[in-house]
């Protein structure tokens, strides 16, 4: 039985204001007794047995946020396997990508950006690095970068160790995992060629100056992390990316998610079933 810290309710809401400020996320109601068991787990560590104790020092004695990240890598939800949303990967290989390339192969551009925003494990940034090189195979003779950024350090050690289990290659189409994969023991470790595109980095995506880091990109997938942000949270992050952008630039979000409501920035764009957002 997981133990619980016990966090009053008016404690939950202060811890809940801390972790809003800091990481942008959102923990209503619901989330208590999740909030709680994984606050138990960090007491625990730090020998403390009162919970006023916790919030105070979260909130006071943290200036290098080394607890609210410790906290961080514990509350967030890691939920990533490859070529997860097949169907909208297709339309980045048979649309986006092709149209991104031929416009900068008639400039004479070789440079090719690509951010995996909240990337877990990793498995979206390597399924990104497999698709390039399918559509595109001179992309070795180009400068491209794939960025894997989160904000659990936990994860990051995955996506540098580039090795992962049944569950993360289960929908690796055959053809893709003979050429990009390989065996070990129970394991797949993605191969070096295509690890070396991928490039490692803790983010946090509601850090302001840090976001002002991530510049001229061509496409920035975002999935599956804005539904854990509020509509003001959201919003910041979505304004970064619109500056991330280059001028063209997509960015891909989950099935369920939408920035329509939050910005009129970036314009819709429909291929076949698929929306996406582009940068005019
Ligand atoms: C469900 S995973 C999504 C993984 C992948 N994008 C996908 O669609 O399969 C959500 C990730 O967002 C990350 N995340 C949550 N809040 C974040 C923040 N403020 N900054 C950076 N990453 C964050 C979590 O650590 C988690 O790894």
């Amino acid at each position: 039985m997981a133990i619980m810290a016990n966090l009053s309710f008016d404690q939950f809401q202060k811890l809940n204001q801390q972790i809003y400020q800091k990481l942008g996320l959102h923990f209503d109601e619901k989330k208590l007794y999740f909030v709680k068991s994984r606050v138990a787990k960090r007491m625990a560590a730090l020998c403390m047995d009162d919970p006023q104790d916790y919030i105070f020092m979260i909130s006071y004695a943290d200036p290098d946020g080394v607890e609210m990240q410790a906290l961080a890598n514990l509350i967030t939800t890691n939920e990533t396997y490859m070529f997860r949303e097949y169907d909208q990967l297709q339309a980045f290989a048979n649309y986006c990508l092709p149209e991104i390339l031929s416009a900068k192969q008639a400039k004479g551009e070789r440079t090719l950006r690509i951010w995996s925003a909240g990337c877990s494990s990793g498995e979206e940034a390597y399924t990104l690095a497999m698709i390039v090189q399918e559509v595109f195979p001179q992309v070795q003779t180009w400068d491209c970068e794939i960025w894997a950024t989160d904000i659990d350090e936990n994860m990051l050690r995955k996506v540098a160790a580039a090795r992962y289990g049944a569950r993360s290659v289960h929908d690796v189409p055959e053809e893709f995992r003979a050429k990009y994969l390989v065996p070990s023991g129970e394991d797949w470790v993605v191969r070096q060629r295509t690890a070396a595109m991928v490039h490692v980095r803790h983010l946090n995506l509601s850090d302001r100056i840090a976001m002002r880091t991530m510049r001229d990109f061509d496409f920035i997938f975002c999935r599956n992390v804005l539904i854990y942000f509020d509509d003001t949270s959201r919003k910041a992050v979505v304004d970064h990316f619109y500056n991330s952008l280059a001028r063209g630039g997509y960015i891909f979000l989950g099935h369920s998610e939408s920035i329509g409501r939050v910005t009129p920035a970036f314009r819709l764009k429909r291929f076949d079933n698929h929306l996406v957002y582009v940068k005019d």
